[in-house]
């Protein structure tokens, strides 16, 4: 028997869109599959990693433990919506300039992490940076770096919206 499918409408990186899906298709899988966006990673596929990270409705998820029905209407942030090579997100530029990337195959996640926790708290303690990174797991780097290139991009954030009359970047 066919398998029922459903329509999802949401919103990826600022476009609307529209997605024919599975009751268990996962986020992750409509992401990297559907819409063809790899930064995204499958890593444990179990929501310990936080390889997959995206934002959506402004809160950090494992896109592998969200079911793609739940997105329905949601607003979902990827790490291919941020930046591109000639512009940068503030957080891309700072993890290269701190040497906080390695094989890089934690860093879409970790970056989405950071994002939606500079987007709800621009200026985070180093204690707030290292909760909110809690779930994103690197086996190169050690989290020092990260850490401080999270720190220093928060540092650049708030100084563009000073300068910009508390305009946020416009990444
Ligand atoms: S792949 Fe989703 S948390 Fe590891
Ligand atoms: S840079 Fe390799 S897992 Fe983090």
């Amino acid at each position: 028997m066919a398998e029922m499918t459903y329509t999802i409408r949401l919103t990826l990186n600022g476009q609307p869109r529209t997605f024919t899906v599975t009751q268990e298709e996962t986020l992750l899988h409509l992401i990297r599959e559907q819409a063809g966006l790899t930064g995204a990673k499958k890593g444990c596929d179990l929501g310990e990693c936080g390889a997959c990270t995206v934002i959506m409705d402004g809160r950090a998820v494992n896109s592998c433990c969200v079911f793609a029905l739940q997105a329905d209407g949601a607003d979902v942030e990827t790490i291919e919506g941020i930046g591109t090579a000639e512009a940068p997100h503030p957080l891309q530029q700072a993890f290269v300039d701190a040497g906080a990337i390695q094989c890089g195959y934690c860093t879409p996640g970790m970056i989405m992490a950071a994002k939606a926790l500079l987007d709800r708290n621009p200026s985070p303690t180093m204690e707030e940076i290292r909760q909110a990174m809690s779930g994103n797991l690197c086996r190169c780097t050690g989290y020092e770096k990260i850490e401080q290139a999270i720190a220093q991009a928060s540092e650049i954030i708030a100084a563009y919206a000073e300068q910009n009359g508390g305009k946020a970047h416009g990444n």
